[in-house]
């Protein structure tokens, strides 16, 4: 089968290529052989090509089997092992995450990481049915956690974001003003047509962090949803109302927080942060019910799962240049 690989870390498009890989094994106990047809480039992908999750000083090279990318897709299912839900059968469409190397022609994933895709739901949001919805659902919780209730201010940064933007839907639907924080004038008038609930600043203008009480009319910001850090989260983190919580999920400036000391102690300052990567370890219940909001936002909201553009395998590079480009309108997938 094909396969996309990196043997060192570094640009995404200069290290990643085509490959061809032995066959998978069949399916043991639990398990699902699934012919993969449509996968999302994340950002997080990304990061892991540009080996940016490796520990601070951490400078391993790749091991010599290379790596594989890619932990989210959709497909068709080939082959089942024993006691599966009947429900996965042989020709069933489904959606997977996390089931490792999913820039492949096949993978092997267990099958309670699979979701069946209901038949009114294209293959195209199917495969991104996981990371992205499953981030928002933490990201919503978190800002449950952090004790701000119905009505009170929450500022989503890079709000243009697929993560963001489904974030955004469940605090509105849930009575939340969300503001959104994004980068150009583009981008405001872009996001106000998509979510036109939402107040929305962009940091291209120098006043930007003043701008935002204007669109919340003075409300304090409770609750801040951040995957950029650096001076945008800074700034946010400044904005916070005492009490009040930043939530870090992401890295897109690959610049550190600058938050002064005193911000934890006198205004009672909060940081803390979510992974998509430890949904896989939560209660069968909680991931049951993630699920299924992930699923409604498919059916009931297919805008937030749009798509910029498709590649193939073989256009690897194209396709992670595209998936950075400022200003893409929906996901880069591979076919
Ligand atoms: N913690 C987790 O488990 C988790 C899970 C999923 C995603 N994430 C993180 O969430 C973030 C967004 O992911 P996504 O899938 O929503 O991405 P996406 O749909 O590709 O959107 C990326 C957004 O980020 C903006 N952006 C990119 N670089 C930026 C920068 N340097 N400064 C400010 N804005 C920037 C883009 O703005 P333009 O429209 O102007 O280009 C775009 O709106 C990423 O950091 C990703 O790693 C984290």
């Amino acid at each position: 089968m094909r396969s996309i690989i990196y043997h060192q870390y570094g640009e995404p498009a200069e290290v990643l290529h085509l490959t061809e890989a032995p066959e998978l094994p069949p399916p043991s106990q639990g398990e699902v052989l699934i012919r993969v047809t449509h996968r999302p480039i994340h950002p997080g992908d990304l990061l892991g090509v540009r080996g940016r999750y490796r520990a601070p000083g951490n400078t391993a090279p790749v091991g010599v089997d290379g790596a594989r990318p890619g932990f989210e897709g959709a497909g068709v299912i080939e082959a089942v092992g024993a006691g599966v839900d009947p429900a996965l059968a042989p020709g069933a469409r489904v959606a997977f995450f996390p089931a490792r190397w999913a820039w492949s022609d096949k993978v092997i994933a267990p099958a309670r990481f699979v979701t069946v895709t209901p038949d009114d739901v294209a293959d195209a949001a199917a495969a991104q049915l996981h990371v992205a919805p499953l981030t928002a659902a933490l990201l919503f919780r978190a800002v449950q956690d952090a004790g701000a209730r119905r009505g009170d201010v929450v500022a989503l940064s890079a709000a243009g974001g697929a993560v963001a933007r489904l974030t955004a839907q469940l605090l509105h639907e849930a009575g939340y003003r969300a503001v959104g924080v994004v980068r150009s004038a583009a981008a405001v008038a872009a996001l106000q047509e998509q979510a036109p609930y939402m107040g929305i600043v962009s940091t291209d203008q120098a006043d930007w962090s003043k701008r935002i009480y204007a669109v919340t009319q003075g409300m304090p910001l409770r609750v801040a949803l951040d995957p950029v850090g650096g001076a945008v989260a800074s700034t946010l983190a400044a904005l916070l109302d005492g009490g009040g919580t930043l939530v870090s999920y992401g890295d897109l400036s690959g610049q550190p927080l600058s938050v002064p000391a005193l911000a934890f102690s006198t205004r009672d300052l909060r940081i803390g942060g979510v992974s998509v990567g430890r949904w896989p370890a939560l209660p069968d219940a909680q991931r049951d019910a993630d699920r299924a909001t992930a699923l409604r936002l498919a059916r009931t909201a297919p805008a937030l799962f749009r798509v910029a553009a498709e590649y193939p395998l073989d256009a690897i590079a194209a396709a992670v240049l595209h998936a950075e480009q400022p200003g893409k309108d929906g996901a880069v997938l591979l076919r």
